[in-house]
C-alpha cells in the first residue's frame, strides 16, 4: 500500500507531517497504517484560537480582492497537485480515484468562485425614507471561524469553507474527522505555504485534530463566531444548541435521506444510470447518496430488474485500482450500521437483495461490500433514518402527489430528484408544493452537485447554505449605516422630538 508520506514528498510537504506519533491513522482500503496523528490537547487549542484572532486582525484590513489573490494561489498549488492529493483523498477514505480526483476538482472550482467573489462581496444602498439621508449595507468579516467536517468529502467541504471565508476576511479553525486527519494536514500545509513568509498571518489556516470532546471546545469558544459544522443529525443536534447558547452563529450541514421519483414518461435507461451512480458511488457515503427510489408502479418492476443487473455487475475492489467502481465503507462500524439496518428492513417487510460483505478473505481488516437493493412495501420506519452505506429502497407509487408525500416524509431534506418528461409533472416537482428539500433535481440524480449553487438542506439536515450563490453571507456581519448628509434632524417614522432652547 502507498504511504501517506510518499504522497506528501510528491506535494513537496515534509513526510514526517505523516508521522505525529500518536494515534495510527488507518486506510479503509486494507486497515494498514499509513501514517499518525497527535491530538491537539486544550492548551495548544487555546493557542491556536489566540492565533487566529491575531491574524484576523491583520487580515481584516487586507482588501478583498488581495484576499482573493491569496485564494488564487491556493488554487493553482491545488491544480499542481491535484494527482496526489486526490490519491491520499482516495487512500484516506477510500472513494474511487476518479472521485479522490474529483473532490480536489471541487476545491479548485470553489478557489475559482471565491476569486471572483472578492471582488463582487455587495452591500445594498436603500433608499431612506428621509430627506437627505443615505441607507446603505456594508459587509464586514465576521472573524475566525471553526470548520468541522467529516470523513467523506475530507477535503472539498473544509475548501468551500475555507475559501469563501479567506476572501470574507476570516481565519479558519478546522477540525477534521478522526478518520481523515491526514488530508487536513497536507491541504492545510499547503495553504500554510504561501503565507510563511507573512508571521502575522500563520494563524490563517490552522488543522486541530481530536474527537468529539475537541469539538465540543470550538463550539462554546465565544471568540468564534461561527461554527460550521458537517456530519450527522445527531451531531448538529449538539452542536446547534450549544453554539446558539453563547449566541454565536452556526451553519449546519447533516444528514440526508435523499430520494429519486421515476415517473412513467421517464428515460429509464437515463434513470438506471443515475441510479447507480448515486446510490453506489462512493459506498452510499455521500449526504446526498441516493437512498429512496420512488418507482410509479407501470415502472417499478422493470427498473428493479435492470437496476439488479447492474448492481451485481458494479466492479467493487481496490479504489485505487483503474476500473473499480465500489471502494470499502470507511470502517467495520459503518458496516455493523449497515448490517443491522438490512435486518431491521426484513423485520419490517422488506426483501433484501444484495447488501453482503465482500472480499473479506482478501482483506479481513476493511469493510467491502455488496451494494443492496431492498424492495419495500411503504416507507417504514428503517427508511426514515440515514444508514451511511449502499442501500437503496425502492418504494412503489400510483399518484405523483402520493409520490411527492413519500419525498418529503422523512425528517430530513438535503437532495432529492424526479425523472420525467412531463414538464407538468417537473415543475409541480421543484414548486413549493414539490419536494421539501434544499435540493431539487430534474432528470439528474441527488449527488453530485456543482460548487455555484447554494449546498444544504432544511429540517433535519440543519438549514446551512454553503459553497455557492450567495452563501458568503453566513460568513460575514452586516452593518446596516445610516448617513445624514442633510442640515436637518427628522426622525424616521415621522417621530417629532423638538426640545427648544
Ligand atoms: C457531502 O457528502 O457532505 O453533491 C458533500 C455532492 C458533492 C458534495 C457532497 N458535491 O455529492
Amino acid at each position: 500500500m502507498i504511504r501517506a508520506a510518499e504522497l506528501f514528498s510528491q506535494m513537496g510537504l515534509d513526510p514526517d507531517l505523516t508521522d505525529g506519533d500518536g494515534r495510527d491513522v488507518h486506510t479503509p482500503i486494507d486497515g494498514s497504517v499509513i501514517g499518525s496523528v497527535m491530538d491537539t490537547d486544550p492548551v495548544v487549542l487555546d493557542d491556536s484560537i489566540g492565533l487566529a484572532l491575531h491574524a484576523f486582525e491583520h487580515w481584516r484590513d487586507v482588501p478583498a480582492p488581495q484576499r482573493g489573490d491569496l485564494v488564487r494561489r491556493y488554487g493553482e498549488a491545488l491544480r499542481t497537485h491535484k494527482e496526489a492529493l486526490g490519491t491520499l483523498v482516495s487512500l484516506e477514505a477510500g472513494k474511487i480515484l476518479s472521485e479522490g480526483r474529483g473532490e480536489v476538482q471541487e476545491m479548485i472550482d470553489i478557489c475559482d468562485f471565491a476569486v471572483g467573489l472578492s471582488r463582487q462581496l455587495y452591500g445594498n444602498t436603500i433608499a431612506s425614507e428621509r430627506p437627505g439621508h443615505r441607507l446603505m449595507e456594508l459587509w464586514h468579516p465576521i472573524g475566525p471561524i471553526a470548520v468541522i467536517t467529516a470523513f467523506n468529502f475530507p477535503v472539498a467541504v473544509w475548501s468551500w469553507n475555507t475559501a469563501i471565508s479567506l476572501v470574507c476576511g476570516n481565519p479558519v479553525l478546522w477540525k477534521p474527522s478522526e478518520k481523515t486527519p491526514l488530508t487536513a494536514v497536507a491541504c492545510n500545509a499547503l495553504l500554510r505555504q504561501l503565507v510563511e513568509d507573512e508571521p502575522a498571518l500563520h494563524g490563517l489556516a490552522q488543522v486541530v485534530t481530536g474527537d468529539h470532546n475537541l469539538a465540543r471546545v470550538l463550539t462554546d469558544d465565544v471568540r468564534l463566531p461561527l461554527v460550521s459544522a458537517t456530519g450527522s443529525t445527531r451531531m448538529g443536534r449538539e452542536v446547534g444548541p450549544r453554539v446558539a447558547a453563547r449566541f454565536g452563529r452556526s451553519l449546519l450541514e447533516l444528514g440526508g435521506n435523499n430520494a429519486m421519483i421515476v415517473a412513467p414518461s421517464a428515460d429509464l435507461d437515463l434513470a438506471r444510470r443515475a441510479v447507480v451512480f448515486s446510490a453506489v458511488g462512493t459506498a452510499g457515503q455521500r449526504c446526498t447518496t441516493l437512498r429512496r427510489l420512488i418507482a410509479h408502479r407501470a415502472v417499478h418492476d422493470e427498473l428493479v430488474e435492470s437496476l439488479a443487473k447492474a448492481y451485481a455487475s458494479v466492479p467493487i475492489g481496490n479504489p485505487l485500482e483503474d476500473g473499480t467502481l465500489m471502494g470499502p465503507l470507511i470502517d467495520g462500524a459503518a458496516f455493523g450500521h449497515m448490517e443491522a439496518a438490512l435486518e431491521s428492513a426484513r423485520q419490517q417487510g422488506g426483501t433484501v437483495h444484495g447488501g453482503g460483505r465482500a472480499l473479506a478473505d482478501r482483506w479481513p481488516d476493511a469493510y467491502y461490500v455488496e451494494p443492496a437493493l431492498v424492495e419495500m412495501p411503504k416507507q417504514t420506519d428503517i427508511v426514515r433514518e440515514e444508514t451511511f452505506a449502499p442501500i437503496l429502497y425502492v418504494l412503489p407509487y400510483d399518484e405523483l402527489d402520493e409520490a411527492i408525500a413519500i419525498q418529503n416524509g422523512v425528517p430530513q431534506g438535503l437532495s432529492s430528484s424526479i425523472f420525467t418528461t412531463d414538464v407538468r409533472e417537473a415543475e409541480q416537482f421543484v414548486s413549493a408544493a414539490g419536494s421539501d428539500c434544499g435540493i431539487a433535481n430534474v432528470n439528474v440524480g441527488p449527488s453530485g452537485a456543482e460548487i455555484g449553487g447554494a449546498f444544504g438542506g432544511e429540517k433535519a439536515t440543519g438549514g446551512g447554505r454553503e459553497a455557492g450563490s450567495d452563501s458568503w453571507k453566513a460568513y460575514m456581519r452586516r452593518t446596516t449605516v445610516t448617513v445624514n448628509y442633510s442640515r436637518e434632524l427628522p426622525l424616521a417614522q415621522g417621530v417629532r422630538f423638538d426640545v427648544d432652547g
